[in-house]
């Protein structure tokens, strides 16, 4: 059996995470432009200038006061306004990614460079024609691309005016952007997905802890504008190609009880609800599942919906369903001193699995119960659109050449691939693998450059000093080999 003929080998990035090119081409501001970097144990900080002048690093949940700006300081370095080049270099890595045999690249196009400030009527031309540009390379190469439409990056300026998310205009600024998106790429692209790990903004509260229900009613709020905001997009990129595929994406860490007291077991179901199921069942069926009222009662959210909102719901359900698998995670009911977290979820240390670096679980065999749970209850073709190992990668000189040996991030996908051909062969209709930061990034969460996950290393490190070059890891020609076989060859 193994792995469907066409089934769709890749790699993803973000805009955000890759580009770079944060002043150019006409590109507006968003917030990860202007916050710095940080590492496992120290936090990232928005910054910003007040008033009177005063610079101030700002906290997770912060507010921008009154008569301030966000600005870069002096002290401070911003990886993401440099990031790894690809605004420049996205040629060059295309034939790299072409070289790996890749049949698909996830990438995001970057609103702010579409609409700089969110508000415009009509898009900046420089921006739409360099995302042209990409497509039809991408084509040219064979290569398919699986483009989101939000990736982290409001534009600064809706946060700065009107609030962001928790604000229902987002709704209509992110439709026009999308129909844009829709209508000036049709054709070129085929594959969309609305928003990124959009249960994120319920999962980092938990991450953080200590949520208030100040915190909650937020979150569950701009959640209901984003959940509408993507049925309104998903409806509009059906009426303007019928053969639009678009998706949700959802960070998925496989949730497991930590005993057999049935008060674990039922934690654990409680959390994969609210950590999964919430998002997904809306974004799949159209509807809010039965839970919700039990997590809004938990945290007195009274949500403001508007009429339509839940026809546009039921409209705008999504063709497939993707997610990110990195890690799992263990809930519990009883007393734990030894907690760990990976992507936004923080439990009981596991003693059946291995840690990465940074503390995330290495479990494959929890990919395989994620794929096989998931398509059970949405029964819409699936994709795993992140899955890696951020690891340290070391250079090293070999008869004059450079060389990256990182066969623990082989041993890490390898396992991964063979827990999606299990599944496959139990029946899940899995469409594609497009492993995360197939070219190293700067990491979401701590800034860091030293946090690979690439097949493609980059020249580049925590202070951006680098020449930005790029150089084939070992993993490269390892999944290479994978593609080519067609999952097959995983020596
Ligand atoms: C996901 C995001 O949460 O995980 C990516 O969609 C992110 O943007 C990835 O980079 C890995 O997380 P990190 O913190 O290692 O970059």
């Amino acid at each position: 059996m193994g792995f469907p003929e066409g089934f769709l080998w890749g790699g993803a990035v973000s805009a955000g995470q890759y580009e770079g090119g944060w002043n150019e081409g006409g590109r507006g501001a968003c917030r990860m432009d202007y916050t710095t970097g940080g590492t496992r144990t120290s936090p990232r900080y928005a910054t910003y200038v007040l008033a009177d002048g005063t610079e101030v690093k700002a906290g997770r949940e912060d507010r921008l006061p009154e008569g301030a700006h966000w600005a870069s300081l002096p002290d401070c370095y911003y990886p993401n306004q440099v990031a790894v080049d690809g605004y420049h270099r996205i040629d060059e890595d295309i034939e790299l990614m072409a070289e790996m045999g890749f049949k698909v690249f996830r990438m995001s196009i970057g609103w702010s460079r579409l609409y700089p400030t969110g508000t415009e009527t009509v898009p900046n031309r420089e921006g739409v024609e360099y995302y042209r540009h990409v497509f039809e390379n991408l084509r040219a190469h064979g290569i398919e691309p699986l483009v989101t439409l939000l990736h982290f990056d409001t534009p600064l300026a809706l946060e700065q005016s009107c609030g962001g998310w928790e604000n229902r205009a987002l709704i209509d600024h992110f439709v026009r952007f999308c129909t844009t998106c829709f209508m000036e790429y049709k054709g070129l692209v085929r594959y969309w997905l609305t928003i990124n790990e959009i249960n994120n903004l319920l999962s980092l509260i938990d991450f953080f802890g200590g949520g208030s229900d100040e915190a909650y009613q937020l979150a569950y709020q701009q959640l209901h504008h984003q959940f509408v905001a993507s049925a309104k997009a998903v409806q509009i990129g059906h009426a303007i190609d019928q053969d639009n595929m678009i998706g949700c994406m959802i960070a998925s860490a496989a949730t497991y009880p930590h005993t057999c007291d049935p008060a674990d077991i039922l934690a654990a179901e409680h959390k994969r609800q609210e950590n999964a199921y919430y998002c997904g069942d809306v974004q799949v069926f159209g509807r809010y599942p039965v839970f919700s009222k039990r997590l809004w009662d938990a945290h007195n959210v009274q949500l403001a919906i508007e009429d339509g909102d839940m026809d546009d719901l039921a409209a705008g359900t999504v063709d497939f369903y993707t997610f990110s698998y990195y890690n799992s995670n263990v809930v519990t009911t009883h007393e734990v001193t030894d907690t760990v977290g990976g992507n936004f979820q923080v439990g009981a240390r596991n003693e059946y699995l291995t840690y990465s670096d940074w503390g995330w679980a290495m479990d494959p065999t929890g990919l395989q119960w994620q794929l096989e749970t998931l398509y059970d209850r949405y029964q819409v073709p699936l994709m795993v659109v992140e899955n890696g190992l951020g690891a340290f990668d070391e250079v090293v000189e070999e008869a004059g050449e450079q060389r990256i040996h990182d066969d623990y991030r082989v041993d890490y996908l390898r396992e991964h691939v063979r827990a999606m051909e299990t599944a496959i062969e139990n029946g899940v209709d899995l469409w594609g693998y497009t492993p995360w930061g197939c070219i190293d990034l700067v990491s979401m969460g701590t800034g860091e450059m030293r946090k690979r996950y690439g097949f493609i290393y980059v020249d580049m490190d925590d202070e951006g000093r680098g020449t930005l070059d790029r150089l084939r890891k070992d993993s490269f020609w390892w999944y290479q080999r994978c593609i080519a076989s067609n999952g097959e060859d995983l020596a």
